[in-house]
């Protein structure tokens, strides 16, 4: 059997997994998100929810997947096996459903970087929100930048590991951090950008609701790319030196100030430009532009963004096909380029209902009223992923805990300093928890 691939660095590790966490997750949806949930509140609830029970099963996830050095179906049967593997399996059924819509918005980033070249997206607030409806509702052009964004996601994992999603996590994400901060700089000094500031950082606790915390966990669980081994099989290409833990919350800490970035590059603009923060998936797609249209060199600034959000995207959709490709590897000996080529295609062809949904088939319904984009959404970030973020956390609190806590030492040997409260947040707080939110969201 030929050696299987390592990541180059500890770095780079991190950058990659980081590159799997930050994505249209963090600079898409969160900022919608918190605008559809009151605001502060909902970011309070976030962050708490990322920092127990989020960082826990990330943690678990590289725990798991160095532990067995194996693809998330492969890793639960060489460590405990019987019925385990099926949570594996659904893992990368989950991936699969993501990444078919996922690549649909990823194309539209791709699209928003030639119409910001063309000066497409030069005309008032309203205007952009007119060419961002019409655009996403057409039946054909979403779905060609579908195809060349999928494209994309099969040449970097052709790459390889090392070769493809390493190298290009390490410039990148660097560079997607510089950038927010400079565009950062203009949103919050528009005209009537403070009341935006306020909505985003003060809490209004009279607000949240059931759907709060519904909304909050399986944002977290989709931003931190926890719940279906995508974080498993990343962890199965890390050497045994590395620190599992300080990994886990270098990677959720920059997650986390990435979403916030978002948010403050997002809310402020839609305040100013008298938007309604609660108006949903245009939200990015419409005032970001308009914000680019009042700064100088606001084309160069624009076309920079939508490169790096499309970027983005890219270094996350890498991670929602490797466990596909991995466990055909090693499980099945499928050829790993072939695979990738074969589930690319399919992958396509499912994104294309999604695409269709916002536009000729507004009409037809899936789950309650939502459409087939909602829906697929809606089963893997509310059903899927926290489902299994319950599993994994039962699995390593549960079942596998002696071998969990050799596998999180630190570099000098010396156990986990939080191995005990980890433990114990994987036994019972996640999965009550997690169970909890998921009932009362239904
Ligand atoms: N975390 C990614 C994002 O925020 C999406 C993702 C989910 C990637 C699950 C991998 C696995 O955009």
């Amino acid at each position: 059997m030929i050696a299987r691939e390592q990541w180059g660095s500890r770095l780079g590790f991190i950058l990659a997994a980081a590159g799997s966490a930050v994505g249209l997750g963090n600079i898409w949806k969160f900022p919608y998100m918190t605008g559809q949930n009151g605001g502060g509140a909902f970011l309070v609830i976030y962050l708490a929810l990322v920092f127990t029970i989020g960082i826990s099963v990330m943690l678990a996830e590289f725990a798991i997947g160095r532990a067995a050095e194996r693809n998330p179906v492969g890793a639960f049967a060489k460590l405990k096996g019987g019925i385990w593997p099926v949570v594996g399996f659904a893992g990368i059924l989950c991936g699969f459903i993501i990444l078919s819509f996922y690549s649909v918005v990823a194309g539209w980033t791709i699209a928003y970087i030639f119409k910001m070249m063309g000066g497409a997206l030069a005309g008032s607030a309203d205007d952009l929100g007119g060419v961002f409806g019409s655009f996403i509702a057409s039946p054909v052009e979403p779905i060609l930048y579908h195809a060349l964004f999928m494209a994309l996601v099969v040449a970097v994992v052709l790459g390889g590991v090392h070769g493809g999603i390493e190298r290009a996590c390490k410039v990148l994400m660097p560079l997607l951090f510089v950038l927010l901060i400079v565009l950062i700089g203009r949103a919050i000094t528009l005209p009537g950008a403070g009341e935006g500031i306020v909505f985003f950082l003060q809490p209004d606790f009279s607000k949240v609701t059931a759907d709060t915390f519904n909304g909050a966990l399986s944002q977290a669980f989709f931003s931190l790319s926890i719940g279906m081994g995508a974080m498993i099989t990343y962890g199965s290409y890390l050497n045994k030196k590395e620190n599992l833990a300080t990994s886990a919350m270098w990677v959720s800490g920059l997650d986390s100030s990435v979403a916030i970035l978002a948010g403050l590059l997002i809310l402020p603009a839609v305040f100013a430009f008298g938007f309604d923060p609660a108006a949903g998936p245009g939200l990015t797609f419409i005032t970001l532009p308009a914000v680019f249209a009042q700064m100088p060199g606001g084309v160069f600034f624009g076309v920079l963004f939508f490169v790096l959000l499309a970027v983005a995207a890219l270094t996350s959709a890498v991670s929602l096909m490797q466990p596909i490709v991995s466990y055909f590897a090693d499980e099945r000996g499928w050829n790993s380029k072939t695979t990738t080529v074969i589930f690319g295609g399919v992958i396509f062809l499912l994104g294309i209902p999604s695409s269709l949904s916002l536009g000729v088939w507004s009409d037809v319904h899936f789950i309650a009223d939502k459409g087939f984009l909602d829906s697929m959404d809606y089963i893997t970030s509310n059903v899927l992923m926290p489902l299994g973020g319950i599993l994994i956390s039962v699995f390593v609190g549960w079942v596998v805990a002696d071998k969990m806590k050799e596998e999180t030492h630190n570099d000098e040997g010396q156990s986990f300093g939080l191995y005990a409260p980890w433990v114990f947040i994987c036994r019972f707080v996640a999965p009550v928890a997690i169970a909890w939110i998921l009932i009362s969201g239904l």
